[in-house]
């Protein structure tokens, strides 16, 4: 296959690298791009540097099979239409085109079929989304989900290198915010993302609407407060879900074990530092929430990985073919 990386350089960037040789991709070309800032480092892939290349107009000359996205809204807005040229797949991390009608929003398990003969652009959800969707997905098809109430608890990494930057240098005595609208070292802040008007940030709005667009299903609330921690890798989320019927526990239980890229722990709990290299939504602490017609529990994942390059290396995988 040839790939081309955008935003090679970055937090999910890297991750996909390591990703492609994690699960074997066959490779017969692989070109790196990012900004001008980084343009003439290197990266490897296996044991071979590879140069990165300042993405221009000039990158579509070339013919690609993949082109994977992960340098923020603005580049995906201009270069991923324009991707189209060199490619049959642009598979794009941003929140540029989540929302877009005509575009497949995708958690392979899921939704996979979206990309049977599709051609275009592919939008990765969420980092928080993709976690909590696996296991929600596997509950809404035994009882019907109706509504979500959920808190997170999310790592600094989920703003790039800049954020695990601020937090590293906060606790070296930095007071700089960063991009952060208050301290994160020992602190957390209940705001992740613009302040929408209806008193929502963008982070919890964008919970509501991909999990509605992923499963399918306009009429699903989902009430959303999002936290930034001062953790460096992995999403933690507490989840309260209702039904429109009678939830069975045991056969929950058995259903969440069985499921793909779901780690179901029952006696125990999942805490971010536990996650390594997973690439699982974990679920623990599982219960009844109120009544007998809901469900709490406990979910953990590596925003990284999960949460936006696996995730798209897979979306990858999945149109060509392989499974991963
Ligand atoms: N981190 C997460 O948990 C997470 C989860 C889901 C989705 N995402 C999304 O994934 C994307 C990347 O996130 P990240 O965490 O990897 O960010 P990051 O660590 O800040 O990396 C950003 C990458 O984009 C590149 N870039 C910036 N401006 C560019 C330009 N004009 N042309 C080409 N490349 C450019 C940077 O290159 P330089 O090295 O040259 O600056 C770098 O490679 C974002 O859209 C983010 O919202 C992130």
């Amino acid at each position: 296959m040839k790939i081309a990386i955008i935003g090679a350089t970055g937090e999910v960037g890297r991750m996909m690298i390591r990703n492609l040789v994690e699960f074997g991709v066959q490779i017969d070309e692989l070109d790196l791009y990012a900004s001008k800032r980084s343009a003439g480092t290197s990266l490897y892939y296996m044991d071979e540097a590879l140069k990165v290349m300042e993405l221009t107009a000039a990158a579509w000359d070339k013919a690609y099979d993949y082109v994977l996205f992960s340098a923020g809204s603005g580049v995906a807005k201009v270069q991923a239409p324009e991707a189209l040229k060199a490619c049959k797949l642009a598979i794009d991390n941003s929140s540029a085109f989540r929302k877009d009608e005509g575009i497949p929003l995708v958690v392979p398990e899921i939704n996979g079929e979206l990309l049977k003969g599709y051609r275009g652009i592919v939008a990765n959800p969420n980092c928080s989304t993709i976690q909590m969707v696996l296991p929600l997905a596997v509950l809404d098809k035994l009882f019907g989900l109706r509504k979500v109430v959920v808190s997170t608890y999310q790592s600094v990494s989920g703003s790039g290198h800049k954020g695990l930057a601020t937090l590293q240098a906060q606790r070296e005595g930095c007071e700089d915010l960063g991009d952060y609208p208050a301290v994160i070292d020992l602190n957390l802040i209940p705001q992740i993302g613009a302040w929408l008007d209806d008193g929502y940030c963008a982070e919890e709005e964008k919970m509501h609407s991909e999990t509605c667009k992923i499963l399918n299903n306009d009429k699903i609330q989902v009430c959303a407060t999002t936290v930034r921690v001062p953790v460096m890798y992995g999403h933690s989320i507490s989840v309260y879900a209702e039904f429109e019927d009678k939830v069975d526990l045991k056969l929950a239980e058995q259903k969440l074990s069985q499921a793909e890229a779901i780690n179901y722990s029952a006696n125990t709990f999942t805490t971010p530092l536990d996650l390594g290299s997973s690439n699982e939504s974990h679920v623990s602490r599982l219960r009844h929430g109120g009544d007998e017609y809901s469900l709490a529990f406990w979910n953990v994942a590596h925003n990284i990985r999960l949460g936006a390059a696996t995730n798209a290396v897979k979306i990858m995988l999945k149109h060509a073919g392989y499974e991963a």
